[in-house]
Order: C-alpha cells, then sequence, then structure tokens
C-alpha cells in the first residue's frame, strides 16, 4: 500500500488541536532573572513609569508596545548585511520602492525621475504624520481632521499645527451586546453631519486601520468604501494611518461576507484602491525594528487637489530627514524593510500572529477578565472601569497605572495603560482631570517573538491581580500631570 493512500485512514492534520507555529526559532536570547523585590525597587526609581523600567529587568513579557518590537526573520538578518549605505539611491531604496508597488499599487510610489514625487521614507510614522499634517496646516484656518480614532503622535501632530482631531468612534466599540468584528469603523452618520456642516474645514480624512485607539478593532471593506465615498463626495481625499494593514486585511478575509475565498494580497490592494495616499509606521506590519513613510496616490484626489504639496514635502523631508532615497534610514534598515513587507502578507504568518493574540485574550475572557471583544489583532485590551468597578478606586486614582506597575513588579510582565491618564488630561482653569472615553491597559504582543507559555504565564498573572483587584491602591501623579503626552514623562508614588 503507498503511504499516501495510508495516511488517509488518519485523522487530518488539518483537524489536529494543537499547531505548530509556521515558523522556528532562528536565534534566541537568554533573560536575566530579577527578583520581584529587585524589579519594585527599580520601579520605585523609574517613579512607576513603565517607559523609565530598564527592559532588561523584564523578566517576563514585554508587552509594552508591539511597536519595532518584532523579531526578524533570518531573510532579514541576511539582508542586513547587504546594506548599501550610498548617500543617494542606495541599493535598498529601489527594492523598497518595487516592494511598495507590489503591496499596495503601483500608483504609491512613482519614479524618482518621473517628476512627480510621491513617495517619502522616515525613520519612523511619527515624522511623517509631522510632514503631512505641517505641510497640510499651512491650507487654512481652524482646519478639522476627522477619523475614526486618532493615534496619540497622530493627534498631537495634528493639534501642533493649529488643526482639530475629531474622533469619530464606531458606537459599536464598547458595546458588549454588538456581535460586530469590526468595531473600528467609523461612525458613518456623524462624518456625513460633519460633512455637511464643516466640509469646507477638512482637508483630508483619516483612517487607521486597525484602530489601534479603538480598542485594536479592525476597519471594514464596506467602511473603508463608503467612508471614501463620502469623503470625495464632499471633495475631500481620504488617507489611511496603515500601520497595521496587513492584520487589518486578514480580519475582512475571515469575516466579511465575499472575502473568504480572496487573497491577503489582493484585499490590501483593494483597500488602498480607496484611498488617496497614507502614513505608515513600518515598525508594525512591516515587521521591522526602525522605518515609516508617507505615499500619495499618483493622479489620486490629494495630489490633483495640492499640485504643491509633494513638492513643499520633499523640501521639509529633505530638512528634516535627508534624501528623498534614504529619508533617515540606514542603507541596511531599508533592506530588512523590502524583505519584512514581504512576510507581512503571508497568510500562514497573519493566521498564526492573529489566533495568537486571540488566544490570549480569550484566556482572559475565560475567567471573567473584562477584555474588548472581539480581539483585535496586534493586542488585548482590559477595560478598567469594569475591572475596578467593584472597588473604591475613582478614575483619578488612576487604577490602571496602578495595575500596571504591581504587574510589573511582582510578576515581571510589563503593559501599558492607554487609558485614564495617557488620553485624559488635567484641566488647570477647572482644576480637574478630564478623562478620555476609554480606560485601558493594553497587552501589546510583539511580532514573531513569545510562545504560547509566555502568555499563559501573563494570563495567570492577570487574573491573580483581578482576583485581589480590592487590594490595590490609588496612585498619586508626583510630577507632569499637566505636562502634553504626559503618560511619557510623568511620575507616579503609590497612596499611603
Ligand atoms: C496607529 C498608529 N499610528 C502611528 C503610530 C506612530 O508610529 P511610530 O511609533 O513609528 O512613530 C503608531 C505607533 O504605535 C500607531 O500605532
Amino acid at each position: 500500500m503507498k503511504i499516501s493512500e495510508l495516511i488517509k485512514k488518519f485523522p487530518e492534520e488539518k483537524d489536529l488541536k494543537a499547531h505548530s507555529r509556521p515558523y522556528f526559532n532562528h536565534s534566541i536570547e537568554f533573560k536575566n532573572i530579577f527578583t520581584p523585590l529587585e524589579r519594585a525597587e527599580m520601579l520605585d526609581i523609574a517613579g512607576l513609569n513603565m517607559f523609565f523600567f530598564p527592559s532588561e529587568m523584564v523578566t517576563g513579557c514585554d508587552l509594552l508596545s508591539d511597536s519595532g518590537t518584532t523579531s526578524m526573520t533570518n531573510e532579514q538578518w541576511a539582508a542586513l548585511h547587504l546594506g548599501d549605505e550610498a548617500y543617494g539611491s542606495n541599493r535598498g531604496y529601489f527594492l523598497v520602492m518595487k516592494q511598495i508597488r507590489e503591496t499596495f499599487g503601483e500608483e504609491f510610489f512613482n519614479d524618482p525621475n518621473s517628476g512627480r514625487p510621491n513617495a517619502f521614507i522616515f525613520h519612523q510614522g511619527r515624522p511623517a504624520e509631522d510632514a503631512l499634517f505641517t505641510i497640510v496646516g499651512r491650507l487654512g484656518r481652524d482646519l478639522i481632521i476627522p477619523g475614526n480614532g486618532h493615534f496619540d503622535t497622530t493627534g498631537a501632530n495634528i493639534k501642533r499645527n493649529n488643526m482639530q482631531a475629531v474622533n469619530l468612534f464606531s458606537p459599536e466599540l464598547t458595546s458588549e451586546s454588538s456581535g460586530s468584528h469590526f468595531k473600528g469603523n467609523m461612525d458613518v452618520e456623524r462624518f456625513r453631519t460633519l460633512l455637511e456642516l464643516s466640509g469646507k474645514k477638512i482637508p483630508l480624512s483619516y483612517l487607521t486601520i486597525t484602530n489601534n485607539t479603538g480598542g485594536g478593532q479592525p476597519v471594514s471593506m464596506e467602511n473603508i468604501s463608503e467612508v471614501s465615498r463620502l469623503s470625495h463626495e464632499y471633495d475631500i481625499p481620504l488617507f489611511f494611518d496603515a500601520c497595521r494593514f496587513a492584520e487589518n486585511a486578514w480580519f475582512i478575509q475571515q469575516y466579511e461576507k465575499g472575502y473568504r475565498n480572496k487573497e491577503i494580497r489582493m484585499i490590501v490592494k483593494e483597500m488602498f484602491s480607496y484611498v488617496d495616499g497614507f502614513t505608515i509606521s513600518f515598525k508594525k506590519d512591516g515587521l521591522v525594528n526602525m522605518g515609516g513613510g508617507l505615499f500619495l496616490k499618483d493622479k489620486g484626489l490629494f495630489m490633483k487637489k495640492y499640485p504643491d504639496i509633494p513638492d513643499a514635502l520633499m523640501g521639509y523631508q529633505i530638512d528634516k530627514e535627508g534624501h528623498p532615497t534614504y529619508g533617515g534610514l540606514s542603507g541596511r534598515d531599508i533592506m530588512t524593510l523590502a524583505a519584512g513587507l514581504k512576510i507581512s502578507v503571508k497568510e500562514e504568518y497573519l493566521t498564526y500572529r492573529i489566533n495568537q493574540v486571540k488566544d490570549f485574550g480569550e484566556e482572559l475572557h475565560k475567567h471573567g477578565l473584562p477584555v474588548i471583544t472581539p480581539i483585535g489583532g496586534h493586542a488585548v485590551y482590559l477595560d478598567m472601569n469594569k475591572f475596578f468597578a467593584d472597588t473604591a478606586m475613582k478614575p483619578e486614582d488612576f487604577g490602571g497605572l496602578a495595575f500596571t506597575a504591581i504587574l510589573l513588579a511582582a510578576y515581571g510582565h510589563r503593559a501599558i495603560e492607554l487609558g485614564n491618564f495617557s488620553f485624559g488630561h488635567y484641566d488647570k482653569k477647572m482644576q480637574k482631570e478630564m478623562l478620555p472615553e476609554f480606560n485601558f491597559v493594553r497587552f501589546a504582543i510583539p511580532r514573531l517573538r513569545y510562545e504560547k507559555k509566555d502568555l499563559d504565564s501573563v494570563a495567570e498573572a492577570v487574573n491573580i491581580l483581578y482576583e485581589n483587584r480590592d487590594k490595590i491602591p490609588a496612585v498619586n501623579v508626583t510630577y507632569g500631570r499637566e505636562l502634553p503626552m504626559r503618560h511619557f514623562k510623568a511620575r507616579f508614588e503609590f497612596r499611603k
């Protein structure tokens, strides 16, 4: 009997409950071991601020961010050695140009000799936002940039240029009864009203895919096309904040009608056919540790409506980052980006990655923890208002900060508060904390880095804290309460 016939008598591989990862460890790094007491002492020195705690002392999982924390593949490490550090038109630039065209569409990277510059490389996402909004901010006064949920740096870059960042979150985002898989959508009704009232003040609209500020939730193709249609009806270009474009495409493939049999590559192309440009931090789905960019669609509405902007952008880029053919990145970084972008749309990688995040979130949910469901693509979000609902913790006690400090000191895992402190602000005139719409702690999962056992250990620790939530005290802000982007700078202490 042929072995191909014989194996048909056994259960099929696809029906196994446990599947091995679609990759294996290429090289590893041993962690240093620190005791809870050593971590607690260091956390005191760091003023309980997660950003100031030395990463080498994170003995558990470092879930502070999924940004720039990816483990690279062997192909990327090999590509690093092929980096060309020439001052103009290095080897990697042409490879990245080819890869951008293949991934997002031909129209997003013109030949540099065409006389129509439309692709601008930056060293990460926020300088790309800075360039876009600095130049767009010069178009008029009292301008408004509507979005489905601006990321904090995007919001800050919009405001710094005297424009208003308006968040039109989907009402489904905090609804427990909603079974929607696309809670990252923009609220189309509120968008329509804003267009009717203030369309003339809107230089561009913005969709963040996936919606990091809005629970890491994806945006549906239907929402993308509807927002694009409405925006264009008012002659307003639409942009993506495209950091997690591949993860968003995976959700469309899995959960949106009509996409189950479409390849991720094709879904990505369709998504980008609706926009006139995008900013991106390649530190997420680009699978690199550094890199970003701003890309305008050739002959798209933005290029047509503002024909002088591309030149102004290039001037700005040269002043800030250097020549457009390297844009603040070393040649070797550019090589790893060309290799990383190829992998990011691989189906088996995305399926494993997103299911890993989902399994971790479901482990928490199973134990009654208030996680945002369905679980998003890159992170699990814990609703701290619900977490502390039956305790004496008040919103201005910043329970989320206290939770992250104890999780790190006692169990060695680092997460981040994205809620009342990070997204709120202190109103000096009213002498009061102004609370944001959401109060989350986020566990962001770095790409290709951790295994199931690692995340099981985080889930167990979070569970213990939930069971002992009444023992978590409030924190006082000892420095930085009134500062902009205060969560990066402030210091805290536990209240006696
Ligand atoms: C949605 C989103 N936009 C923009 C950025 C900014 O990118 P970068 O950190 O590369 O400046 C981030 C970073 O986390 C993000 O998540």
